[in-house]
């Protein structure tokens, strides 16, 4: 009897896919802690395609220890592997925008496929990157930017694109969520929570980043590029709480004048308790809608949310995002937002994707344009209810980051006592009956509905 036509040539394993690494910090180091020991089953996942690490770069030799390096290339700068034909993916968990840019983009042109977590270089230079990797037709993927470990960019971009997505909102960053959830519940101290909070890894190396909001508002540009399908202006997003009196308080350079301390930089115990009276919980919030006339309002702000809102109860370094769309609804996303393991995961997870010939982590939207300036608001206008709390505005830098010479007046998360809230109103009509009787008082949004 003749055998039957062989339908399928005899099993070639795929090439492996090969990766340069650089960068090894909290989370650079569980990334090449993954790729060194999970290799079959990182295999498995990746159709039988080996993910092999073939080189690391780190400026501090001391990094490289306490990894199993021998059969890796180690160099003290990324520059040096970018070109190479034996290298396919370049990681870049280096952080920072200027140096990170420049690799990022060197590797896009010359044809690697990258991944990164560098929300603030997405947020700044994601409209020319995303062009340079569709120019090179190569991918340019970055889960762990957005949530830390949550799958939440890729299932927006693939999952939920055939929604009209009207609204993303959100707890996005893990550090400042642990020093509220801290000071809410155990009553501890601004300072003490948020060296707890470094010790942890949660925190960017410059902590104001996330506690001026920074890193949340970055955070907030990339959900808004596959949420809405433009790049927005990252400096333009509110990030500071109006004050009351609306008087020039220059607490954050970068910000528009009249507004209290940036992020978390002016909650303090006795806002919390004025919120915890009124059945409130005071979170960091993240929130990007877009209006029937096109325009996108968006801000990262610390806001009193009713104790019953699932954002109330996301606590610690957890993370929540819900997107809102029709005809989905309303889906969340949640899970740990920081720290180096768990945001391993949405790293090795786009490498897996990259390994599988999955793409960009855009998918196959079209490419996103920079949203012009006019499209951009904060939404504040509208009449809503407001958590006043009394502020001294002074207090010297409690960023947190007293090695880097800092001198941000963040307003100091000095309690004065105060607090009540206010009937439905704008902030023209709060500031006109209330502004001069309280000088110094600050405007935290009441979370409604959305
Ligand atoms: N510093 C960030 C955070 C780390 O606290 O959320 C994860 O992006």
């Amino acid at each position: 009897m003749t055998p039957p036509p062989m339908l399928d040539g005899p099993h070639v394993a795929p090439a492996p896919l090969r990766v340069a690494l650089l960068g090894l910090g909290t989370v650079g180091r569980e990334v090449a802690r993954g790729l060194l020991t999970c290799g079959s089953r990182l295999e498995q996942a990746a159709n039988g395609r080996e993910v092999r690490l073939v080189a690391v770069a780190d400026r501090e030799p001391a990094r490289f220890e306490g990894l199993d390096l021998r059969d890796v290339e180690r160099v003290d700068d990324g520059a040096r592997l970018i070109g190479r034909p034996e290298i396919d993916v370049v990681v870049e968990l280096i952080g920072g925008v200027e140096t990170a840019g420049r690799l990022v983009a060197a590797a896009l042109e010359a044809g690697h496929a990258v991944v990164t977590a560098n929300k603030a270089l997405l947020a700044r230079h994601g409209a020319d990157l995303e062009r340079l990797a569709r120019a090179h037709g190569t991918a340019l993927r970055f889960e762990a930017a957005v949530g830390g470990a949550i799958p939440v960019l890729a299932p927006l971009a693939g999952d939920l694109a055939a929604n009209r997505i009207d609204a993303v909102r959100g707890i996005l960053n893990g550090s400042t969520n642990y020093v509220l959830t801290s000071m809410t519940e155990d009553g501890a101290a601004y300072e003490d929570v948020v060296a707890q909070a470094k010790t942890l890894g949660f925190l960017e190396a410059d902590p104001r980043v996330d506690l001026e909001g920074r890193d949340a508002v970055d955070k907030l540009a990339v959900l808004i590029r596959l949420a809405f399908g433009v790049w927005p202006d990252v400096t333009a997003i509110r990030r500071a709480p109006p004050a009351l009196d609306g008087r020039a308080q220059d607490h954050a350079k970068d910000h528009a004048k009249g507004d209290g301390p940036p992020g978390v930089t002016g909650v303090t115990a006795a806002l919390i308790e004025a919120a915890r009276r009124e059945n409130l919980v005071i979170k960091l919030v993240a929130y990007a809608a877009r209006g029937d006339d096109g325009r996108i309002a968006a801000w990262v702000l610390p806001v009193a949310v009713p104790a019953h809102d699932p954002l109330a109860r996301t606590d610690g370094p957890e993370n929540r995002i819900e997107i809102v769309g029709e005809p989905v609804g309303r889906v969340a996303f949640v899970g740990q937002g920081a720290g180096g393991a768990p945001t391993s995961s949405a790293v090795l997870g786009d490498l897996l994707a990259i390994a599988r010939g999955e793409g960009s982590t855009w998918a196959g939207l079209p490419q996103a344009p920079t949203l012009a300036p006019d499209r951009l608001v904060d939404g504040m206008d509208a009449p809503r209810r407001w958590l006043t709390c009394d502020q001294t505005g002074g207090g010297g830098d409690k960023g947190g980051n007293a090695d880097n010479g800092g001198g941000a007046d963040n307003g100091g998360n000095a309690d004065t006592g105060g607090g009540a809230i206010t009937d439905r109103a704008t902030i023209d009509e709060l500031r006109a009956r209330l502004g001069a009787a309280r000088p110094g008082a600050v405007l935290f949004p009441v979370l409604e509905g959305s």
